[in-house]
């Protein structure tokens, strides 16, 4: 495996994420650094994207360095039947990093393990985001001015959502508290319920988004029922509007309170929400753009002169 491949956000140790979030900062104030020149990255996903594909690919551009890749892999070669061990193996041969979304959970560690050029894994499966957290802690960096000891409220469907539990992971290193809103059928799985136990994290589960929740939080963090998790339909159909956050339920949230969402939303914050100022899920994709420019330095081993 390329030690500079990201499958996991807890591949990052907290020194590593701090100096990412810097970089991530120089890159809002330098978008256009060309320390690429001459570097080409794939972008292979296996998955629809909007957000991370286009960021991700933003950034290659605004660095200067040259993109291939797909957004559907039905015109590809894995249509007909080749394996993702021979894709990854023969891109391997145009590129010096690979970036993808694939809807397998170990994907992205399956892929790491048969290259040695360098894995960004952009979402695999319900498993991990790693990209998306490092936005989403740019975010609360920039709108707390500090990621410590933050109440955080993770709204909606955790049990598939893989951008909480990317972002769960990485908050260990902060000193959070959490509380987890969510129906018993999507319920923050287990395994990271435990990781909070073991880490010494404070955390509640509720069912209610109750306004208490709500005037308590710092970071009220929503997630889209994820549709296509689920093998039974009516079973989404039966869940998947059970959240939904109005303007009117932030009448008496905390001055500092931001709304992220790693986007896209369907039903879960209504329109009406996106004029309050404390809605922050437009900026938090923005900042996705610096965050992919800072990890896509580091798979690369390239440090921009500041
Ligand atoms: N947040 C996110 O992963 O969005 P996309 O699916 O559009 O990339």
């Amino acid at each position: 495996m390329n030690p500079n491949s990201l499958v996991s956000i807890d591949d990052l140790s907290k020194e590593q994420i701090i100096e990412l979030l810097e970089t991530a900062r120089y890159f809002e104030e330098h978008p256009n650094h060309k320390i690429l020149d001459g570097k080409v990255v794939a972008t292979l996903f296996f998955e629809p994207s909007t957000r991370t594909r286009l960021s991700f690919e933003t950034a290659v551009n605004r660095l200067g360095g040259r993109v291939i890749g797909f957004s559907d892999a039905s015109t590809t070669s894995s249509s007909k039947g080749e394996t993702l061990k021979d894709t990854i193996k023969m891109v391997s041969n145009y590129v010096d990093l690979i970036i993808m979304r694939h809807f397998l959970e170990g994907a992205a560690r399956y892929a790491t393990e048969v290259t040695e050029v360098p894995v960004i894994n952009a979402g695999d499966g319900a498993n991990q985001h790693p990209s998306q957290t490092m936005l989403d802690l740019y975010s609360i960096l920039k709108t707390q001015g500090t990621l410590e000891n933050l109440t955080i409220t993770m709204v909606g469907d955790l049990k598939y959502g893989r951008t909480v539990h990317s972002l769960l992971m990485a908050m260990k290193y902060f000193n959070p508290t959490f509380r987890f809103v969510a129906c018993d059928e999507l319920k923050m799985p287990r395994e990271y319920v435990e990781f909070c136990k073991k880490q010494g994290i404070a955390f509640e589960e509720h069912s209610d988004f109750s306004r208490e929740v709500i005037d308590s939080s710092d970071i009220i963090y929503m997630t889209r029922v994820q549709r296509e998790r689920f093998s039974d339909i009516m079973e989404y159909e039966k869940v998947k509007d059970l959240y939904t956050l109005h303007n009117a339920m932030l009448d008496t949230s905390k001055e500092n309170l931001r709304i992220l969402h790693p986007l896209p939303r369907v039903n879960e914050i209504s329109q009406d929400v996106d004029d309050n100022p404390k809605a922050y899920y437009f900026d938090q994709a923005r900042n996705g753009l610096y965050a992919r420019q800072a990890l896509i330095c580091r798979a690369l081993g390239i440090t921009p002169e500041k």
